[in-house]
C-alpha cells in the first residue's frame, strides 16, 4: 500500500496524492478521468469533450457510476464557449467537485461553484492573471509553464511557481513538461500544493485516442514538440509532424489580419478555433496523414502505454525514490 502524500490540496479535495490528471479535449474520457481518482488523484475532462450537452450529463453520470472519489470538469470560459453556464449548472446538479477554469474570467463559475461546496482552480501563466483570480475568490491556481502540452505559457516552472508563491495566499499546482515522480518532488520542493499532469495520460491504455496518436507520444523527444496558432490562435504545443512542417505553425496571413481587424475579430476567432478543433478530433480518432497532434515537452520521458493506475503507481515510486535521493543527500 503507497503513503499518501499530503498537501494543502490534497486536504482540500480529501484525495490521497497531489496528482491531477489533467482535462485534455478528445483525450480524457470516462475511465481515464474515473481511473484517475480511483487511483487517489482526481480525474477531470473538459465539458465540451461531449457534444451536445446530453452526452456531457451522461459521461458525468457514467463517471459517478465508476467512482465515488472526487471529479473534476474543465471549463472553457471565454466568450466562443456559448455552452458554459449549462456545463456549470450541470456538473453541480451531478456532484462535481473541482472545477478548473480556463482561456478567460472565472468570476461566475467561483460564484455558482462555491454555493455548492465546490472548488475552482484557474489557469494562469503569470503573476498578473493569478492575482486576479485570487482577488476574485479562486481556491487554487494551475501554474502552466513552458513545455506543457496544450496552450503553454511561456516561462520556465522552476520561475513560475516561486514567483507565483511571492503574492499567493492560494494552494498553486504546477503543471507543464511533468511525467516523472521526480518532477513532483521538484514542483513541491518549488512551493506548489500538486501538479496537474496531461501529456503523459496520453498514452495510457484508457485513452480512447487513435493507436499512432499514443505511440508518437512515445517516440517524440522534447525537440519534436513545437508552438503553433494555427489549431486555435493561441500558441499551442504540438508534435513537429511532417503535415504540421507543411502546413507551418503561423496563420496565414489574411487570417491574421481578419482576426486583429475590430469588425471581423468576433466571426474569425472562433472560425479559427472550429477548424483548428476540427482537425485536432480528425488526427486524434482515425489514421490520417493529417496529423495534428497536441503534446508537450514530456514526451521525452514517456516510454510506454500503461494503465492510468499504473502510470499513477510509477510516477509515486518514482516520486518515492526522489524524496529519498534527496534527503540522502542531507545537510552536515
Ligand atoms: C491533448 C491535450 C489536450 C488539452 N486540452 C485542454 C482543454 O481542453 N482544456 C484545458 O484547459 N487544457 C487542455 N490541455 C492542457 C492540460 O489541461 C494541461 O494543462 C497540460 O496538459 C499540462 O502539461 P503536460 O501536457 O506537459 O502535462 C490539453 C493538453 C493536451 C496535451
Amino acid at each position: 500500500m503507497l503513503k499518501k502524500i499530503n498537501t494543502p490540496f490534497t486536504e482540500m479535495m480529501n484525495i490521497d496524492f497531489p496528482i491531477i490528471a489533467a482535462p485534455m479535449f478528445l483525450v480524457s474520457n470516462e475511465e481515464l478521468v474515473s481511473q484517475a481518482s480511483e487511483a487517489g488523484g482526481i480525474g477531470t475532462f473538459p465539458a465540451l469533450n461531449y457534444r451536445p450537452i446530453e452526452k456531457y450529463a451522461e459521461a458525468l453520470k457514467k463517471i459517478k457510476s465508476q467512482t465515488k472519489k472526487p471529479i473534476g470538469v474543465n471549463i472553457i470560459v471565454n466568450k466562443s464557449n456559448t455552452r458554459q453556464n449549462d456545463d456549470l449548472k450541470v456538473a453541480l446538479d451531478h456532484g462535481v467537485d473541482l472545477f478548473i477554469t480556463s482561456l478567460g474570467s472565472p468570476k461566475d463559475v467561483i460564484k455558482e461553484a462555491h454555493k455548492n461546496g465546490a472548488k475552482v482552480f484557474c489557469d494562469v501563466t503569470n503573476l498578473d492573471h493569478a492575482l486576479k483570480v485570487q482577488d476574485l475568490g479562486a481556491d487554487g491556481v494551475i501554474a502552466v509553464g513552458a513545455g506543457a502540452g496544450g496552450h503553454a505559457g511561456p516561462i520556465s516552472p522552476l520561475v513560475l511557481i516561486p514567483w507565483l508563491k511571492t503574492r499567493m495566499q492560494i494552494p498553486i499546482i504546477a503543471a507543464g513538461g511533468i511525467s516523472h515522480g521526480s518532477m513532483i518532488a521538484a514542483c513541491l520542493a518549488l512551493g506548489a500544493s500538486g501538479v496537474s499532469i496531461g501529456t503523459r495520460f496520453i498514452a495510457s491504455k484508457e485513452a480512447q485516442v487513435d493507436e499512432a496518436y499514443k505511440n508518437a507520444i512515445i517516440s517524440s523527444t522534447p525537440e519534436d514538440i513545437v508552438m503553433t496558432t494555427r489549431v486555435s490562435g493561441t500558441p499551442a504545443a504540438v508534435i513537429n509532424t511532417p503535415y504540421v512542417q507543411k502546413l507551418g505553425t503561423d496563420l496565414p496571413w489574411a487570417f491574421k489580419v481578419l482576426k486583429e481587424n475590430k469588425l471581423t475579430k468576433k466571426y474569425m476567432v472562433p472560425l479559427i478555433h472550429l477548424m483548428g478543433m476540427k482537425s485536432l478530433e480528425e488526427a486524434a480518432m482515425k489514421p490520417t496523414w493529417k496529423t495534428v497532434w497536441t503534446a508537450g515537452q514530456s514526451v521525452g520521458l514517456v516510454e510506454e502505454i500503461l494503465t492510468v493506475q499504473e502510470i499513477y503507481k510509477k510516477l509515486i515510486s518514482e516520486y518515492d525514490e526522489s524524496v529519498k535521493h534527496l534527503s540522502g543527500l542531507g545537510l552536515e
